[in-house]
């Protein structure tokens, strides 16, 4: 699989998604980035440290790659074996309480995990922009949805409408409303993701029991309704 300029094997990459091909939304995020040789870049919630590897090895960028459910020592045997350990710094961290200077980082990224936590009103101002350095920048991409669904979720999409569904994806408009009410940044860009289908089905064929489980979901609704969400901003 080639991203960019580069090249992945699509059996590793396959076995370490965790959802919709993080890769091809990094790639895409990365567009609207000026990202240089030697700056530190935040990673949260990078899983198993995918987009963090790609961001190494296309830009040239120290990344620091942090995430709750998949550990330090395992992310870091994933970036020996990638070759980038020199570059990809592997934390294990809760959202809430990052181990990082304020101002520490060049640029903050979070691909398919800021939905987990950055629903939340003060998220941003209170945890994840203090950290980049004014002027720095803010990138994120969530899966969402089209518009917001008015009373009822759409049958079939019911019996996947579980708590921790409904409380995390929301609409391109709602993220928008939530960014543009802060004061910490600029903001830049709010636009559904074009690499929306192609994430989807790397995810819906890797043979993981939860993308086993998704084939349905989308199937029964969600190719209509979802999309991936993209927010770009500056650090004031
Ligand atoms: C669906 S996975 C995506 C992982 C990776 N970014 C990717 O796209 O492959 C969501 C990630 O968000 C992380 N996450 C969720 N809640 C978190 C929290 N409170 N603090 C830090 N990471 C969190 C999880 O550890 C998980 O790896």
């Amino acid at each position: 699989m080639t991203i960019r300029s580069q090249k992945f094997d699509t059996a590793f990459v396959k076995e370490n998604l965790m959802g919709p091909n993080a890769l091809r939304i990094a790639a895409e995020l990365a567009l609207s980035l000026k990202l240089e040789k030697g700056m530190r870049v935040l990673d949260l919630g990078c899983g198993k440290g995918l987009t963090s590897i790609y961001l190494a090895k296309e830009f040239g960028v120290t990344v620091f790659a942090t995430d709750l459910w998949i550990s330090a020592s395992e992310n870091y045997e994933r970036f020996k074996s990638m070759g980038v350990d020199d570059k990809v710094v592997p934390i294990h961290a809760e959202a809430h309480d990052l181990p990082f200077a304020q101002e520490f980082f060049d640029a903050a990224v979070s691909v398919d995990a800021y939905h987990y936590f950055g629903i939340e009103p003060d998220y941003l101002e209170k945890h994840f922009a203090p950290l980049v350095k004014k002027g720095g920048q803010i990138a994120v991409a969530v899966p969402g949805l089209k518009k917001e669904f008015a009373a009822e979720v759409p049958a079939g999409l019911a019996p996947y409408w579980i708590e921790e569904v409904r409380n995390t994806i929301r609409s391109r408009g709602w993220w928008h409303d939530l960014w543009k009410a802060s004061t910490v940044i600029s903001f830049k860009e709010c636009k559904e993701m074009k690499c929306f289908k192609e994430a989807w089905q790397d995810w819906l064929t890797c043979d993981h029991e939860f993308a086993r489980k998704d084939i349905g979901m989308m199937d029964a609704g969600g190719w209509k309704e979802f999309n991936l969400v993209a927010m770009v901003a500056e650090k004031l």
